[in-house]
């Protein structure tokens, strides 16, 4: 199964491309951890991607489509992938359709003033990624993650000011995927403004779909 997590900041994408790569075993690709592991480890790539990202913008499409490619060649994702985060603009959409066939797009439809909410009050573990929030998905101690006990910390972008750049640059450039996919036959929206669980059983029901 090849599919695309399509939607806002703060929509629920990582999330839910966790429990759904771990149900179906494969991978989850998300462009975002792969930008912010170069970060962390002070490559190359991080240094022209820092301060990009800190200030909630894009970065470059050749850099982003490249760095898919590469990792798109390896041989883990031959039985299929999520694609967290990438696509985000249409020249990189048109990159993708040269090199593979995907079977769906899940469109995780929210309002402005949850994403608000859901980035404000989220936590990350510096260790192992797990995702959290302080009000909808606490850890069971506070700062420590429940899967490897790494510390949590909030994201530089998850800053108010960067929320609402990003949120502008997801209407400005990433919005129009939306309409992309929709003319392609391959888009499925899911309501993301409620539970996890609410989400995940919205998707069971189209990965059920696109199976049969
Ligand atoms: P990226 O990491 O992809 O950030 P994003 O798309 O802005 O998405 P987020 O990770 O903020 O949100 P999410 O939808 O995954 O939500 P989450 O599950 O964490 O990208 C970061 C940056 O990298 C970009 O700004 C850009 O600079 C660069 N970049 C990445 N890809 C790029 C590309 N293709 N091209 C160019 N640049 C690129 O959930 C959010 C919170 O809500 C969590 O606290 C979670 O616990 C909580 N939550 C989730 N779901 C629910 C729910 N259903 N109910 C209640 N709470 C929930």
């Amino acid at each position: 199964m090849k599919l695309i997590f399509l939607g806002a900041p703060g929509a629920g994408k990582g999330t839910l491309a966790g429990t759904v790569s771990r149900a179906l075993k494969i991978p989850q690709i998300s462009t975002g951890d792969i930008f912010r592991e170069a970060v962390k480890n002070g490559t190359d790539l991080g240094g022209k991607v820092k301060g990009i990202m800190e200030r909630g913008e894009l970065v470059p499409d050749d850099l982003t489509v490249e760095l898919i490619r590469e990792r798109m060649s390896r041989p883990d994702t031959r039985g299929g992938y999520i694609l967290d985060g990438f696509p985000r603009t249409v020249p990189q959409a048109n990159a993708l359709a040269e090199f593979q066939t995907i079977d769906g797009v899940i469109n995780f439809q929210i309002p402005d003033d949850v994403v608000i909410r859901r980035l404000s009050g989220r936590r990350v573990c510096r260790s192992c990624g797990a995702i959290y929030h302080v009000d909808n998905m606490p850890p069971k101690k506070e700062n420590v993650c429940d899967s490897c006990g790494g510390e949590l910390y909030t994201r530089d972008d998850d800053k108010i000011e960067a929320i609402r750049n990003r949120l502008q640059v997801y209407r400005r450039q990433t919005e129009p995927l939306i309409a992309y996919y929709r003319e392609l036959g391959l888009l499925h929206d899911i309501d993301s403004s409620e539970s996890v669980e609410h989400s995940q059983v919205q998707i069971e029901r189209i990965i059920h779909r696109l199976r049969s």
